[in-house]
C-alpha cells in the first residue's frame, strides 16, 4: 500500500474542548510529497452510466488537482449512446456542476477533458473491440501512453466474461509485445453465490493472471476504512488487548435511510444479504479483527483476511435459524416523511420475499477471537446513513464498588465512525464530582475533520490510483470473494429453503423488525447506536 505515512502525532482534545493542533496539522513536513501515477489510458465501459458521471470523472479530477495524475494519461468512455467526443465532453462538464466533491477550476478541467474520449458501440459487438484498438494505438500516439491500459467494467454483470474476453481476442489484454500492462477493474456484484463467483473467477483467469485483476469494493476507498489497520497497528496501546480476554463482543452497523431508489430489477433478485454482507461488511470484518500482516504488499495484507473469513464459523441450518435475521420494510416516515413500503416501490415484485434488511451473529474460529460474537446488521430505511464498529470491552470486575452506591460498571467501549460522520470515540467510566461515588460514562472523541480538514472525495480516488501504479492491496483476491461467498451461502440456502412468514416486518424509519434485538437480547446485549462524533466546526 502506498502512502501510508503515520505522519508526526496529533495530540486528541477530549470531549467539547478544542484539539491541541490546528486542521491539518498532522501530516509531517518529511512525508515524501505523493508522486503521479505512471503513464496510462483508463477505458470505462459504461461510459454514459451513473458511476462514470457520479463517481469516476469527480475522483479523476482529484487526482488531478492532488497532482497524482500523469501528464501522459487518457479516458476513453464507451457507451452504446452515439455521441461525439464534444457532447461527451459538454455531458461530463454538465455532471461535473453537480458531483464535483470541490470547486470546479476551469483551466484544470479543461485539461482534464481534453484527455476524455468517447467510442460508441455495442458490448456484443467485435467491432466495437476493433474501432477501440484503433483508437488506443491513436492516443498512444497523441498521449505518450505507451500501451498501458486499465478497463473499467461499470456494466451489468452478464457482460464482465464477454467483454474480458473480447478484449482478448481483439489482443487488448496481452502484455509484453508492446510492452505495455492491462489491467482489469471489475465492479460489484462478483457472482451472486459460491459457484457462480468460483465459476467467474475460473473464466476469467483463462485470460487473465490474478495480478491484472483489481475486484473493487468501494468500502475499501473509504478513508475510515484504510484506518482501521493504521488505527490497529500503528499504535503501540490497542493490539495487545484487541482480543478475546478483553473484547466482550463486536457489533457493526450499516444503515441506510434510502430505499431501494430506482434500483427495483437489480435488487430484488439480489437483496440486502447479498448487497451488503459478503463484500463490505466482511472486509470491515476481515480489517478488524485479521493478524498484524507482515507488510502492507498486497498479498500479506490479504493473507491476513483470507484467514479471517475462513475462521468464521459454519452452522447448521437450525443453529442459522437463531442466529440470522431478515426483514422487509413496510411504509413508514424517515426524515419526517412518508414513504412507501419495499413493495410498492418501482419496479419490485408486489409480493416480494427479498429482503431488506439483515443481522447476523457470525465467530471468528481462532485463537484471538474464539467466543467473542461479531454482530453485524445492514439494512435499507432505517432511521439514518450510519455505518460504525463498535467494540464492548469485558466489564471490570465490581467488587471494589460493592459497598459503594454504583451498583453496575458500564463496559468501556470503543467506537469506529466509519460515515458519515468520521471518527473515534472511547467510552470510560469517570467519577461525578460530588461527595459520594457515583460513575458517569464519558466519551473521548476524535473527529477527523478537526484534525485533517476535510479532503474532497468520491471514495475512488485512491482505488483508481492504485490501480494505475499496480498496487492491488484495497482490491479483492479470488480466494477472499469465494471466502465472503461461502459464509453467506448457508443463509442463503436457508432462506430460499424456508420462506419469510411476515414480510414486511419493520416500518420504515426503524431499526428493523424485532428478531434483531431478540438476536442480541439472548445474550444480553442491545444494539449500540452511538452519538454522532460533532466535529469543532460543527458543534
Ligand atoms: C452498494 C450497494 O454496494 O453500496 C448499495 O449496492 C448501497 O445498495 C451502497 O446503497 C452503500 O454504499 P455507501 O458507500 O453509501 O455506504
Amino acid at each position: 500500500m502506498h502512502a501510508m505515512s503515520t505522519g508526526e502525532s496529533a495530540v486528541m482534545g477530549m470531549g467539547a474542548g478544542m484539539p491541541d493542533v490546528s486542521p491539518n496539522g498532522a501530516g509531517s513536513a518529511e512525508d515524501p510529497p505523493p508522486q503521479p501515477a505512471g503513464a496510462c489510458v483508463m477505458v470505462i465501459f459504461g461510459g454514459t452510466g451513473d458511476l462514470t458521471k457520479r463517481k469516476l470523472v469527480p475522483a479523476l479530477y482529484n487526482l488531478a488537482t492532488g497532482g497524482l495524475l500523469s501528464e501522459e494519461f487518457a479516458v476513453v468512455g464507451v457507451g452504446r449512446t452515439p455521441l461525439t467526443d464534444e457532447a461527451f465532453r459538454e455531458q461530463l462538464t454538465q455532471d461535473m456542476q453537480r458531483f464535483a466533491t470541490q470547486k470546479v477550476e476551469s483551466a484544470r478541467w479543461d485539461a482534464l477533458v481534453r484527455r476524455i474520449y468517447y467510442l460508441q458501440g455495442d458490448l456484443q459487438d467485435n467491432g466495437t473491440y476493433t474501432r477501440l484498438h484503433e483508437l488506443l494505438g491513436q492516443l498512444d500516439q497523441r498521449h505518450n501512453t505507451r500501451g498501458n491500459y486499465f478497463y473499467y467494467l461499470a456494466i451489468n454483470p452478464e457482460h464482465f466474461l464477454t467483454t474480458i474476453e473480447r478484449l482478448d481476442a481483439t489482443g487488448l489484454m496481452r502484455e509484453g509485445d508492446s510492452g505495455g500492462w492491462r489491467r482489469v477493474i471489475i465492479e460489484k456484484p462478483f457472482g451472486h453465490d459460491l459457484e457462480s463467483a468460483r465459476k467467474l473467477n475460473r473464466d476469467i483467469r483463462q485470460v487473465l493472471s490474478e495480478r491484472q485483476i483489481y475486484r473493487i469494493d468501494h468500502y475499501l476507498g473509504k478513508e475510515t476504512v484504510q484506518n482501521i489497520l493504521v488505527f490497529r497497528f500503528a499504535n503501540g496501546i490497542f493490539e495487545p488487548i484487541w482480543n478475546r480476554r478483553y473484547i466482550d463482543h463486536v457489533q457493526i452497523t450499516v444503515a441506510e435511510s434510502v430505499g431501494v431508489e430506482t434500483r427495483g430489477p437489480y435488487y430484488d433478485v439480489t437483496g440486502a444479504l447479498r448487497d451488503m454482507v459478503p463484500n463490505h461488511i466482511l472486509q470491515l470484518i476481515s480489517l478488524m479483527a485479521m493478524e498484524p500482516p507482515n507488510s502492507f504488499g498486497a498479498d500479506d495484507v490479504r493473507d491476513e483476511q483470507a484467514k479471517v473469513l475462513h475462521a468464521i464459523s459454519q452452522h447448521s441450518p437450525e443453529e442459522l435459524l437463531s442466529r440470522a435475521v431478515r426483514g422487509q420494510y413496510g411504509e413508514g416516515t424517515v426524515d419526517g416523511k412518508r414513504v412507501p413500503g419495499y413493495r410498492q416501490e418501482a419496479r419490485v415484485a408486489p409480493e416480494s420475499r427479498v429482503e431488506t434488511f439483515v443481522a447476523l451473529k457470525l465467530n471468528v474460529e481462532n485463537w484471538r477471537w474464539a467466543g467473542v460474537p461479531f454482530y453485524l446488521r445492514t439494512g435499507k430505511r432505517l432511521p439514518q446513513r450510519v455505518t460504525e464498529i463498535a467494540i464492548e470491552f469485558r466489564r471490570a470486575p465490581h467488587i471494589l464498588f460493592r459497598d459503594t452506591p454504583v451498583h453496575r460498571l458500564a463496559p468501556n467501549r470503543l467506537v469506529l465512525h466509519i460515515q458519515p460522520d468520521e471518527g473515534i470515540s472511547l467510552r470510560f467510566g469517570a467519577k461525578v464530582p460530588g461527595s459520594t461515588l457515583r460513575l458517569g460514562a464519558v466519551d473521548m472523541d476524535f473527529a477527523y475533520e478537526d484534525y485533517f480538514g476535510s479532503t474532497p472525495s468520491t471514495g475512488y480516488e485512491r482505488l483508481l490510483y492504485d490501480c494505475m501504479t499496480g498496487d492491488a492491496t484495497l482490491f479483492q483476491r479470488a480466494d477472499m470473494v469465494e471466502a465472503g461467498w461461502s459464509v453467506v451461502e448457508p443463509i442463503l440456502d436457508l432462506w430460499h429453503a424456508v420462506p419469510p412468514r411476515s414480510f414486511p416486518n419493520y416500518a420504515a424509519g426503524t431499526w428493523g423488525p424485532k428478531e434483531a434485538d431478540d438476536l442480541l437480547e439472548r445474550d444480553g446485549h442491545r444494539w449500540i447506536k452511538d452519538r454522532p462524533i460533532k466535529s469543532a466546526a460543527s458543534r
